[in-house]
Order: structure tokens, then sequence, then C-alpha cells
């Protein structure tokens, strides 16, 4: 009986280890395995920086996580939804109507106190984990769980960049 008892724990966990390896094969089509996806990394200290894929839910949002060019960028319609974006998270309050300053640092540029921000994907790394230097991190699931707004999304993030370039002279997509 327990001969019986222990083969079918063998075969349940032979079942298990295989469902495991299925997962795992299936898991390679993530953009990330398969090298499709770019690397974020924290504006604070360089260190990787993990954001859930599945957030990147719009063809913009998919091809800047492939290729860390801001699809919006010249497209009027997602510059205009980034400025009410924009005014929507307050960041007006800290950086001024036309995000050329107030309380905090002008985003126009062409010098950024972060170089990085120079490109989309350093200024997406900073608005979405923040800095050490006074503003908090305001991606989805990060910004202060408290506050209604709750954080803002990739796709937002990318129309809100794509407005913040209108107002300077660097697109970041070079
Ligand atoms: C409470 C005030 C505050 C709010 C709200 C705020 N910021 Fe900031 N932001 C700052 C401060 C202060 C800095 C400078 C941080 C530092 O020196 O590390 C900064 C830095 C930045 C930078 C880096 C600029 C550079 O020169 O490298 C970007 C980009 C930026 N903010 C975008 C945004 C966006 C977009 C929003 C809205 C989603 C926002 N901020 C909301 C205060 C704020």
């Amino acid at each position: 009986m327990s001969k019986v008892k222990n083969g079918v724990l063998l075969m349940l966990l032979v079942s298990a280890l295989t469902a495991c390896g299925n997962k795992d094969s299936a898991g390679s089509d993530t953009p990330a395995a398969s090298g499709k996806a770019i690397e974020f990394v924290t504006t604070q200290d360089s260190s990787p920086l993990i954001i859930n894929a599945a957030l990147f839910d719009t063809p913009a949002a998919k091809e800047f996580l492939a290729t860390g060019k801001n699809p919006y960028i010249g497209n009027a319609e997602a510059e205009a939804k980034g400025k009410k974006i924009f005014q929507l998270y307050s960041c007006t309050q800290c950086h001024g109507p036309d995000a050329k300053g107030q309380v905090g640092p002008g985003l126009v540029g062409p010098t950024f106190k972060y170089p990085k921000d120079a490109t989309n994907k350093g200024m997406f790394e900073t608005i979405w984990h923040g800095t050490n230097g006074g503003m908090g991190a305001k991606g989805v699931g990060l910004m202060d769980p408290t506050d209604p707004k709750n954080g803002i999304t990739p796709d937002e993030l990318l129309k809100v960049i794509a407005w913040i370039r209108t107002q300077g002279t660097v697109t970041g997509n070079e």
C-alpha cells in the first residue's frame, strides 16, 4: 500500500516538475527573454529597474519597450494628451505650466541635471522611479498609494515626455 502511495507521490512530483519546465519555455516568449526588451535602470544609482512588461499595453508602449524610442514624439494628438496628463499629475506645480521650471527644475534642456534625461529612455526612468534629490516615483504601483491618482502608466508617461519635448529643442529619440 505504501509502495503505491510513494508511486503516486513520485508521479505528482514528476508532473509538477514538467509543469515548471513548460512554464519556463513559455516564459521565453516574453520580450525580455527573447532580447527584444530594453533594460531599465534607476536614476538614483543605475541599479536594475524591473517594470512589469504587461504594463506596456498599447502599441506605442510596446514599441518603446522594444526599442527605447518614444513613438509619440511629433504626434500632435499624443502631445496634447501629454500636456493634460502633466497637469493631472501635478507636474505643473513643481515644473511650471510650460515645463520650464518653478519650484522644481526646468525639463526642456538642452542640459539636464541628469544627463540621461536628454534621451526618452532616461527621462522615462527618472520620472518612473524618481530621484534622490526631491522627486518621488510617479510610476503606477510606486507612487504614494494614498494618492488617489495612483501613478502614471507607461503609455501616459510617453505622452507626457512627448509634450515636454515640444517645449524645448531635444526630441530624445536621437
Ligand atoms: C513635488 C514637486 C514635484 C512634482 C509634483 C514633480 N516633480 Fe519632477 N522634479 C522635482 C524636483 C525637485 C526635481 C529635481 C530632483 C533632483 O535634483 O534629484 C525634479 C526632477 C525632474 C526631472 C529631471 C530633470 C533633469 O534635469 O534631469 C524630470 C524629467 C521631472 N522631474 C519630471 C516630472 C514629471 C513629468 C512630473 C509629473 C508626473 C513631475 N516631475 C512631478 C519636483 C517635482
